[in-house]
């Protein structure tokens, strides 16, 4: 089995990267192998809503985007996790789930991303929108035939690495990600 993990945070410390990576460490104490891509520190373009993509099954873009998509080809299961930014995952994040739109083929109901498991991650301040954002983001992938298995995520977690004094949320991401089967 093999599990990818996407983090669209741009922070050292980060929260969501911290449960990606447990949810990753759950998955690997089953045997999972697992691969992680932080999209701040990647050369990622902005979709051109050229709709090249619907037209020839590929993204016309040159960039680091076409290691994600080989990753996500042979993934059994993918993690995203983001943090909360003005209401909405950070533009990292939302600029990797628009170039998904290649995976994708409208017309002909295809999709590459069909039968892979998804667990998305959240971190955020004080608000308590995260679970709400993220239950959207899993209603558009699981349109395209993607399982949602659960969402993991928390608030007040404004400092870099607070979330390792939240053994709660930690043991809950390593547990989900040990039932990615
Ligand atoms: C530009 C910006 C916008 C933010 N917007 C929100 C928001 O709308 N709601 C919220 O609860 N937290 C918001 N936050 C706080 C972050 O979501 C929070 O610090 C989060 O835990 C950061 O995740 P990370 O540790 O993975 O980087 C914002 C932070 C920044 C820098």
């Amino acid at each position: 089995m093999k599990v990818v993990g996407i983090v669209g945070s741009p922070r050292t410390g980060s929260n969501s990267e911290i449960l990606v990576r447990r949810v990753l460490e759950g998955a690997s104490s089953k045997g999972a192998e697992v691969e992680l891509f932080k999209i701040n520190e990647l050369k990622i373009n902005w979709c051109q809503g050229c709709f090249n993509c619907q037209e020839t099954g590929k993204c016309k873009q040159t960039d680091d985007m076409g290691k994600i998509y080989s990753a996500l080809e042979t993934a059994d299961a993918v993690v995203i996790g983001s943090p909360i930014y003005m209401g909405h995952v950070t533009a990292q994040t939302k600029t990797f789930l628009d170039r998904l739109f290649a995976l994708v083929k409208i017309s002909a109901g295809e999709s590459k991303l069909k039968g892979k498991k998804l667990i998305l991650v959240y971190s955020q301040g004080a608000g308590n929108d995260g679970e709400m954002i993220m239950k959207e983001i899993g209603k558009r992938l699981s349109n395209f035939g993607m399982q949602l298995l659960g969402i993991i995520g928390g608030n007040m977690l404004n400092q870099p690495e607070a979330v390792k004094e939240r053994k709660e949320l930690l043991e809950s991401a390593f547990k989900l990600g040990s039932q990615i089967s």
